[in-house]
C-alpha cells in the first residue's frame, strides 16, 4: 500500500515534464521548429507568444487542433502577419491527436 502510494506520487511528479519532452520531440519530429520557436522571434509567432494570447481564450482550442492540421482558414480567424500556417501538402502531415497534444502542449506554456 505505502509503496504503491510513494510510486503513484513519483509517476504524478515525473509525468509532467516528460509530457512536455515527448511533445517537444514531436514538434520536432513535425518540422513545427522549422518556423516556430518556443520562445524568441522566428518567422513564425513563438509558442510562447500563442500561449500568452490565448490563455484567455479556452475555446481557441479545437480551432488551434484544426489550424494544426489543415493551415490558417483562408477566410477569418485570427492571423498574427501576412505568413499563414502551410497547408498539410506543404508540411509534415499531422494527425487529430497529434495536433491536440501539441495545441495543449503550447498553451500550456509560460
Ligand atoms: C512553414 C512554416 C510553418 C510551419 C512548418 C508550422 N507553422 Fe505554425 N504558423 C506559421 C505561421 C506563419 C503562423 C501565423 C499564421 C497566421 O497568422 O495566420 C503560424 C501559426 C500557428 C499557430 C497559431 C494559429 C492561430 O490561429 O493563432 C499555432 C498553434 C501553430 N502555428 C502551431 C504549429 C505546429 C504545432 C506546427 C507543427 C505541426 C506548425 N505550427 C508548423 C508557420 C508555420
Amino acid at each position: 500500500m505505502r509503496t504503491s502510494l510513494v510510486f503513484a506520487v513519483v509517476t504524478l511528479i515525473a509525468s509532467g515534464p516528460a509530457l512536455a519532452d515527448s511533445a517537444l520531440e514531436l514538434a520536432q519530429g513535425k518540422a513545427c521548429l522549422v518556423c516556430h520557436s518556443v520562445e524568441g522571434i522566428s518567422q513564425a509567432p513563438s509558442f510562447k507568444s500563442i500561449a500568452n494570447k490565448y490563455r484567455e481564450l479556452p475555446r481557441e482550442e479545437s480551432r488551434l487542433v484544426s489550424t494544426v492540421m489543415w493551415g490558417s482558414p483562408t477566410y477569418g480567424g485570427y492571423h498574427w502577419g501576412t505568413t499563414k500556417m502551410p497547408t498539410p501538402g506543404a508540411r509534415v502531415r499531422v494527425t487529430q491527436s497529434e495536433a491536440t497534444q501539441l495545441v495543449e502542449w503550447i498553451l500550456s506554456l509560460k
